[in-house]
């Protein structure tokens, strides 16, 4: 049983998704047929963290509850924090503090969509190791636009730079982040950034630092995208589409990932698929049970 707790970031302006996002979350507008939360939710079940804690803004929290309640209909648990502004993706880690406690943790942005061949059981074995902190490495055409990681051929760390103007490697650092016991105390040491705010790479720089850093290179055929612009929403919606009709299989489907995990047995799926009996969504879950 590996002792990790999982974090999904979801507040911040949305401002690049506006007017869309000027009165709804940007997490909770739909990807094709999903909530965009339920993407990184489902990412985070799959590999088997069970103890979820949601952090959103003050004025978003409600929607979020009223969304996924306390988890226990899939048959996890979900907690909620707010951040009162968006002060850097690394003060989640400090303001979960309470909740990771003594734990390893992983930290998934609410924007973020993995999808992959036996990708959950890739980043199981990540999620293993409770000693290093480790970074998955994605190839980017715009390297300018994310966190970029440069790495040698074992895999360790040369060089992390957030949004760099020449950027070192094409590999971007994507939105998910595994951290062992440490990753609060050295949050705390961070100090605000240029354009005011806890950076992430900062905190990937301490353990690279520390050389307890390693990268994990997402492979050819797994998909990585952020939903964060107009171009790359309609893009996830469109893949998403396009995948779920050709093959008749849902991408992050939590209540899916519940049943397959055992989380949850046929009665309780056949609960959650009640609440939409009149659509395709509805009509996916019954087909689960008798298949
Ligand atoms: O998506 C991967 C990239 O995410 C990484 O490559 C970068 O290293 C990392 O800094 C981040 O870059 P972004 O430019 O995408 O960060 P952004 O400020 O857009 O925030 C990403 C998500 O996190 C977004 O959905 C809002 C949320 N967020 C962000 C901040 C700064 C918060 O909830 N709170 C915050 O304080």
């Amino acid at each position: 049983m590996i002792n990790r707790k999982g974090i999904i970031l979801s507040g911040g302006t949305g401002s690049r998704l506006y007017p869309i996002t000027q009165v709804v979350s940007k997490q909770l507008i739909p990807v094709f047929d999903k909530p965009m939360i339920y993407y990184p939710l489902s990412t985070l079940m799959s590999i088997g963290i069970t103890e979820i804690l949601i952090i959103t803004t003050p004025n978003d929290l409600d929607k979020f509850k009223s969304l996924l309640s306390n988890g226990n209909q899939w048959g996890i648990s979900i907690e909620y924090q707010v951040q009162k502004k968006p002060n850097g993706i690394a003060e989640a880690l400090i303001i979960a503090e309470k909740f990771i406690k003594n734990s390893n943790v992983v930290l998934i942005l609410g924007d973020n969509i993995f999808h992959g061949n036996d990708l959950p059981n890739r980043l199981k074995k990540v999620s293993i190791d409770e000693e290093t902190a480790t970074i998955l490495a994605y190839p980017v055409k715009n390297p300018d636009q994310y966190g970029i990681v440069n790495f040698d051929k074992d895999f360790n760390p040369i060089s992390l730079e957030e949004k760099p103007q020449t950027p070192k490697s094409k590999f971007a650092i994507t939105g998910m982040y595994f951290y062992d016991k440490e990753a609060c105390s050295l949050a705390k040491k961070l100090l605000p950034s240029n354009r005011g705010e806890l950076e992430i790479t900062d905190l990937n720089i301490m353990y690279m630092k520390r050389k307890k850093l390693k990268v994990f290179l997402l492979d050819r055929g797994d998909v990585w995208l952020d939903a964060g612009t107009h171009i790359t929403l309609s893009q996830a919606t469109q893949y998403v589409q396009t995948i779920e009709e050709r093959q008749g299989m849902k991408i992050s489907c939590p209540e899916e990932v519940a049943y397959r995990s055992n989380l949850i047995d046929k009665n309780k799926l056949k609960l959650l698929a009640k609440r939409y009996s009149n659509n395709d969504y509805g009509k996916y879950l019954y087909n689960l049970i008798d298949t």
